[in-house]
Parts: C-alpha cells; sequence; structure tokens
C-alpha cells in the first residue's frame, strides 16, 4: 500500500512540512545502512485516540541507538513528547507511527564519525498487514536470520531488513503471506517482522531472544496478558518440526499485531481455523489497544485525535 502522506514530520525537534523531510544521497545512511527505527501504532478509542505502549518503543530505539553507539541528543521523555505533538498536529488517527534515528551527511568512510545523528519521526494511516482471511499462509525461509555475534537482533537496525527482505520476498515469490527465519542453529527465530508463537497441549511457546528475535513490545504484550489469562508460558528453543504439529501458531508483532497463522509450508496447523488461546489473547488484545477493556497494564498514551474507524475488540 502506497504511503499515505500526512501534513508533518518531526525532525530534530521541529514539525517540519511532509515533502520536506528529505535526505541527501551521499549521506551514511543511504550507504551504509546505518539507521535504527521504531513502528508503533495509535489506535482509535471511544473517544479520542491512544498510542500503544509509546514509552516502550521509544525506550528501545535508544536500546538501539545504544548498541550502535549513536548519541540522540534527546531523552526519552522528549521522544515520547515528540510522537504526541506529532500525532496530534497530523490529527490522523488511527496511524502508524514510524520515528527513526540516522547517520547523516558529512564523510562517506564507514567510520560514523562525522556523519551527524538526525532523528525524524512520522506518522500516517496503515491497515492490516499480514494478509490472509481466518489465518495467513506462510512458510520457513530457506534464509537464516542474523547469526549471534554479526548483527544485533535486539537492535532494531534498518540494516537487519536486508535480512527481513530476502525472507519476505522469497515467501511472497512463492505464494505466501510470510517467512519464517530460522537461525544459525536452524531454530525457530522469528518471521521478517513479526515474533512466533506456538500452542501445543494448552501451552504457550515462544523462542526466547537468544534465538536471534527481537524483543517484541507485542511479544511481551502476548506474554502479559498470556500470564494474566493463566495460561503457562513458556521461553524455550523450538525446533522448526514443531511449528508443523502445534495445536496453534501465530505472529505477533506492532504492524501484525495477533495474526493466526493457518499453515506453514502447506501443512495445515491444527484445524486450520485460528485456534481458542490464540482468540482469547488476540480479544484482550484488541480490547485494550481499542480501548473497549480497561487499560490493566497502563499500556496506552492517550492523544487528542478523533478517530476516523470503527472500533472493535
Ligand atoms: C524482525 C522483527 N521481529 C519482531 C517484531 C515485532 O516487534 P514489535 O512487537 O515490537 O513490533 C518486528 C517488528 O517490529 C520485527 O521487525
Amino acid at each position: 500500500m502506497p504511503i499515505q502522506a500526512t501534513s508533518k514530520i518531526w525532525h530534530n525537534g521541529k514539525l517540519i512540512p511532509w515533502e520536506q523531510a528529505t535526505l541527501h544521497v551521499m549521506s551514511h545512511v543511504v550507504h551504509y545502512g546505518s539507521s535504527v527505527f521504531e513502528g508503533i501504532r495509535c489506535y482509535g478509542q471511544p473517544q479520542g485516540s491512544a498510542i500503544f505502549r509509546l514509552p516502550e518503543h521509544m525506550q528501545r530505539l535508544l536500546d538501539s541507538a545504544k548498541i550502535y553507539r549513536m548519541e540522540l541528543p534527546y531523552d526519552l521523555e522528549e521522544l515520547c513528547a515528540g510522537v504526541v505533538d506529532l500525532v496530534e498536529a497530523n490529527g490522523v488517527a488511527p496511524c502508524y507511527i514510524r520515528p527513526i534515528a540516522l547517520r547523516g551527511y558529512g564523510e562517506i568512510g564507514v567510520s560514523p564519525k562525522g556523519s551527524p545523528m538526525e532523528v525524524y519521526i512520522a506518522n500516517f494511516a496503515w491497515g492490516k498487514y499480514i494478509s490472509g482471511h481466518g489465518g495467513a499462509d506462510v512458510c520457513i525461509s530457506s534464509w537464516n536470520r542474523m547469526a549471534p555475534n554479526t548483527l544485533p537482533s535486539l537492535a532494531k537496525a534498518g540494516a537487519n531488513y536486508m535480512n527481513s527482505q530476502l525472507i519476505h520476498m522469497e515467501a511472497e515469490i512463492n505464494g505466501y503471506s510470510e517467512g519464517i527465519g530460522l537461525d544459525v542453529n536452524g531454530l525457530v527465530s522469528e518471521g521478517s517482522g513479526e515474533n512466533v508463537f506456538v500452542v501445543r497441549n494448552g501451552v504457550l511457546y515462544t523462542p526466547p531472544l537468544a534465538n536471534s528475535a527481537l524483543s517484541g513490545i507485542t511479544r511481551d504484550s502476548v506474554l502479559t496478558i498470556a500470564r494474566h489469562l493463566g495460561l503457562s508460558v513458556t521461553e524455550q528453543a523450538l525446533p522448526r518440526e514443531l511449528l508443523y504439529i502445534a495445536d496453534e501458531v501465530f505472529f505477533s508483532g506492532t504492524a501484525a499485531e495477533v495474526s493466526p497463522i493457518r499453515s506453514i509450508d502447506r501443512i495445515v496447523i491444527g484445524d486450520g481455523k485460528p485456534g481458542e488461546i490464540t482468540k482469547k489473547i488476540a480479544d484482550e488484545f484488541f480490547g485494550i489497544a481499542n480501548g473497549l477493556k480497561p487499560d490493566r497494564f497502563g499500556w496506552l498514551t492517550p492523544v487528542k485525535v478523533n478517530a476516523s474507524e470503527h472500533l472493535s475488540a
């Protein structure tokens, strides 16, 4: 779906017109992938709108920057305030919010020392990410996720998404909605832009972060909701074949939200319909995000924007 332009973009503390948020082709990031970024959703509520887990996302941005020795001249509070200001100025909700910190125009060598940090935040309307009614048809990718100590997977860095693109393009070309990457040892890692959850015999499993997975904010939300619902939850390494014999498999992610998986490599998961545990978790997740259930975990930052869309749990 083409980007739906809004009016303003936040750049280094100021709101500038969308069209003026441009970069020089010789910027460090263009050549070496030197950026860290976030993806955040703002949901419509019965009154106004609310950003889902804003401080957690902005803290992860700061953490990603720290891993890459990028010094950001803004603290958590300033970054969160920047997002709220932008969303309220653009008046678009529901929306997707994309903060990015990048190494800009300065020197062409690999060393980033002479290239200044630039921080931008944009927001725009964006709908469902994972295609497939009643569950997605996905594959295991022939591409592995990054090996530990190569590109750090706890940093949400632009460069990591070259690997994601390989996984996603292969899946799409072969007629699947998404691909799941295995780690360097052939254990389940994550989707190209989502964490993976498995249900078997009533227990909820997800790979630990050491299997080259991003520390997804939605992953954390799912784990929190599952524990709240009294489910048994285990973070453990998962062999590929466990996915095929699971009762339920689903993706979690800001873009993907909670998305059931119907088949993997054309093997039908469970009875091929969204499972009971997936549905319970999704109900609670969307209920909180859409303001139809209590914000019992303190995940919402209200913004003064009237939502344009009908809400559902
Ligand atoms: C590779 C990857 N894994 C997992 C996720 C899910 O993370 P979150 O729930 O924080 O969006 C994302 C999306 O940001 C991602 O790109």
